[in-house]
């Protein structure tokens, strides 16, 4: 703990005061951006307007969304880990980035996190129903303007007359055309189609008799009945975020679709107020729970404290190598 380390220890404090930050395991809020911008449907949005947007990424490459819903854990489907759910180490969560590719020279260690845990749904088979899964970041993630939860739907609550939906995502923009450079978040407005509704659709253009549901348990469909607006691949695991009684709430996980923007073919998502009990509960019992939170944020920096101070010796820097690979 030389001298030398002290420029930056003050310099990370320095970083830490302009940014803002404050970290909470459940933050005292949740779904509230911090900014006002207006959207329009379809467009590039900025990253402030959907600050728990997160970008799941195998290894360097964006996989799927997720998002935020506490300092640690982000939720997004089971189906984007297929075979890879066992090795935590070849996933990255990013967050606080309008683009699905991170800037270079952002203090990553601020914005992206390596994955020490993936917990599916107990009852996902491969294949939806079910496709919903927790993942723990390594360590938690601060809270700033661009990076802040979402406010899961209480299992209580009825959440009826949803007139405010927004899917976001990084995903293809066409069946055949993904997203270009710089690879903005995109948004789109979508209505909730009830259940029986969306069954009906997915029957459309098929010989399959209706009493076979396509659409049944934890299936949740919202969108167009000609599919001018939908979501598609690479957005799976994202949200469905709509606004209620003034805060932003995780209604839906982005879950499958036939083709994309296909008529009476809606997207799917997991209805996530049917998982609350099993999401709060996966996470009470796997955060321990004895520090308190403010602990963790002194442990945290001195951990990065101990990080950083090698940078005098030209030694390896462990901070930046865990964001090394997301550049
Ligand atoms: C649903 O929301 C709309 C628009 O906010 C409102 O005009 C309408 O009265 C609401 N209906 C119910 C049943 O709450
Ligand atoms: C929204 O506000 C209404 C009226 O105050 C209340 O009945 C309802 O439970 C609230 N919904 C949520 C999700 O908090
Ligand atoms: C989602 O599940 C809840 C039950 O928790 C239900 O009340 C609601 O209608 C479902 N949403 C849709 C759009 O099917
Ligand atoms: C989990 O912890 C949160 C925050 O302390 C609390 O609000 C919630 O009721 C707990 N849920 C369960 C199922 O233990």
């Amino acid at each position: 703990m030389g001298w030398v380390s002290l420029p930056l220890l003050l310099s990370l404090l320095w970083r830490v005061q302009e940014h803002s930050i404050q970290a909470y395991e459940w933050a005292t809020v949740c779904g509230q951006p911090q900014t006002h911008e207006r959207i329009l449907g379809g467009q590039d949005t900025t990253q402030s307007q959907w600050p728990w947007q997160a970008s799941l990424k195998y290894k360097t490459h964006h996989w799927c969304g997720a998002s935020l819903i506490h300092s640690s854990w982000v939720l997004t489907a089971a189906h984007c880990f297929q075979d890879l759910a066992d090795d935590p180490s070849v996933w990255r969560v990013q967050l606080g980035s309008q683009s699905s590719k991170s800037h270079k020279l952002s203090f990553s260690f601020l914005h992206a996190r390596r994955v020490s845990r993936i917990i599916l749904h107990p009852y996902y088979l491969g294949w939806p129903p079910k496709d919903i899964a927790l993942v723990k970041l390594q360590s938690p993630i601060f809270f700033m303007r661009s990076i802040l939860p979402i406010c899961l739907p209480s299992s209580i609550n009825e959440f009826k007359n949803l007139t405010n939906c927004w899917v976001t995502g990084w995903g293809k923009i066409k069946e055949n055309q993904v997203l270009g450079k710089p690879w903005y978040l995109k948004a789109a407005k979508l209505p909730i189609i009830d259940q029986e509704t969306c069954d009906k659709y997915y029957h459309v253009g098929t010989t399959l008799p209706l009493f076979i549901a396509r659409i049944y348990d934890d299936m949740l469909c919202a969108g167009f009945e000609d599919g001018s607006k939908d979501a598609c691949q690479g957005d799976s695991g994202g949200p469905l975020a709509c606004e209620v009684n003034g805060s932003w709430h995780l209604i839906g996980i982005v879950s499958w679709g036939d083709g994309c923007g296909r008529p009476f073919r809606p997207s799917v998502f997991t209805n996530v107020s049917l998982h609350t009990d099993w999401i709060l509960t996966t996470i009470n019992s796997s955060t321990f729970s004895l520090i308190p939170s403010k602990l963790v944020v002194l442990l945290t920096l001195q951990l990065y404290y101990v990080s950083l101070e090698p940078i005098s010796q030209g030694a390896y820097l462990r901070s930046d190598q865990c964001g090394h690979d997301l550049s």
